[in-house]
């Protein structure tokens, strides 16, 4: 029976419904667990949500990484691979959309994200070497680190605090930047580490004005701009809704301007390129291409290849054309915002705005109780999966990890656990299930007490390191 008070979901949020532009053809069983099963699991994954099964897993928001569904086409196209050692058909696509949908002249292929970011920090970077960029991102500046770098982090203000509503938080300082490169001198900056969207502030993107005025100062210095374009298709949606003058173009134009005013990029193709494995490298300057395409064959696979099978980077090729539909970007966005409208009807504590791959749900404000170094959001990713089997991960103290200089934990303003919405894989009944088990954690909030670390490894801890509850 239709019930004639209940107003349709697009009415509640004064809008239309969306629905998703495609349909599904082949499905993989997910499995509900007791919660005594669970209990043993995250014992077992010592309270770090990587650590489990994923077999153990309700709904997996681990991450928006090499998690999505391929179409009907990438699988045909995994049909066709190409699986010579070298020149394989198979890379000359994938080179030709890179160079078509971002605009860069040489291509060079790379197991994942990662891969490229090593090959471009052993590049480029210099030991006493300063990388200013928006925001960290965990792999990019421990490949920077390792190079003999130092990040330094000139995104605004705003992108810092979970609750300001600023359309742009991604956006590059450029007083901050300005100040930076006079104290250390441009020669001292390889390049700025250029992110859009912004992982670790929530999804935020930056503008199109922002990336102009950036190209302008650091001509001005002689310093490169390298972008790391993972979600830069997401990105390209913000300003599509958001700034002047760009409504009317499509996200394929968008993402090819944006990308004119970089040098080059890195990318993790297991986000917007919408496959499960694989990524690249693409720049304009012909002898950081040389030294990128010897480097690829000492760590990669050869320049043809990259660490990925043919069959992959058809796949690949494939995701680049579909990913810049607008169609598919706008329905993937309007599904992670459709959960931020729930969790903020009621009155959860979420990064807003919603950014583009994931909820943010702000540990330091619901827990505000648990002190920082007591780990707040890995505590609340724990008491998710506990509750419902979903899963989550923690975007805060665990993640930062330790100044290399003193030791110390870094204590990053933003305290955050991450529900990252894997592109073209769950339901709006996935979206509605993962809101009640927030609403029903959030409500015993203040029954939780934090946790300790008891196993910490060196590199990236927030993968492998282990908790237990504080008694
Ligand atoms: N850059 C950004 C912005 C990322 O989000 C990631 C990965 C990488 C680079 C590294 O790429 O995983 O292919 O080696 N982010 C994943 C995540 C792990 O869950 O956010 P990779």
């Amino acid at each position: 029976m239709i019930n004639p008070k209940l107003k349709t979901m697009g009415e509640q949020f004064g809008r239309r419904s969306w629905a998703e532009p495609w349909k599904i053809k082949m499905v993989e069983p997910i499995r509900m667990t007791s919660r005594e099963e669970r209990q043993e699991g995250m014992e077992q994954a010592g309270y770090n949500t990587f650590l489990l099964r994923s077999e153990d897993v309700y709904i997996d928001l681990l991450t928006d990484s090499g998690t999505g569904a391929m179409s009907d086409r990438q699988w045909a196209g995994i049909m066709l691979g190409d699986e010579a050692y070298a020149g394989s058909r198979n890379f000359y696509h994938l080179e030709e959309a890179v160079q078509s949908y971002y605009g860069y002249r040489y291509v060079v292929p790379t197991h994942q994200g990662r891969g490229a970011e090593h090959l471009m920090s052993r590049a480029l970077i210099k030991p006493g070497h300063y990388i200013p960029g928006n925001m960290y991102f965990t792999t990019t500046r421990v490949h920077q680190e390792i190079a003999g770098g130092t990040f330094v982090d000139v995104i605004i203000d705003e992108a810092h605090d979970p609750a300001n509503l600023h359309p742009f938080k991604g956006n590059v300082d450029l007083d901050k930047l300005d100040e930076l490169i006079k104290g250390v001198g441009p020669e001292n900056i390889p390049y700025i580490s250029l992110a859009g969207t912004v992982n670790m502030a929530g999804g935020q993107p930056v503008s199109m004005a922002n990336v102009r005025a950036l190209r302008g100062l650091c001509d001005r210095y002689g310093v490169r701009i390298y972008l790391d374009a993972t979600r830069m298709v997401e990105n390209a949606f913000f300003i599509q809704e958001r700034e002047e003058g760009y409504g009317d173009k499509s996200i394929a134009a968008i993402l090819i301007e944006f990308c004119s005013f970089t040098n080059g990029a890195w990318m993790s193709a297991k986000k917007d390129n919408l496959v499960n494995i694989g990524g690249w490298l693409a720049v304009n300057d012909s002898d950081l291409f040389d030294m990128l395409r010897n480097m690829v064959v000492v760590y990669e696979g050869l320049h043809t290849y990259g660490g990925m099978a043919g069959r992959d980077m058809e796949a690949l090729a494939i995701g680049i054309t579909e990913a810049v539909n607008d169609d598919h970007v706008r329905s993937r966005i309007e599904q992670v915002r459709y959960l931020g409208d729930l969790l903020t009807n009621w009155d959860i504590p979420i990064v807003k705005p919603v950014g583009g791959h994931a909820i943010f749900l702000d540990a330091k404000s619901i827990y505000s109780h648990i002190p920082q170094d007591h780990f707040p959001a890995q505590t609340l990713a724990a008491e998710l999966y506990l509750d419902s089997g979903i899963r989550g991960m923690e975007r805060g103290i665990v993640s930062a990890g330790r100044d290399p200089k003193t030791g110390d934990h870094r204590y990053p303003a933003l305290e955050l656990t991450r529900l990252a919405i894997p592109r073209r894989v769950y339901t709006q009944a996935h979206m509605d299930v993962t809101a009640e088990s927030v609403k029903a954690v959030y409500d015993a909030r203040e029954q939780m007490r934090g946790m300790k670390m008891v196993y910490e490894p060196k590199y990236l801890r927030f993968f492998q390191a282990r908790f237990e509850h504080i008694t």
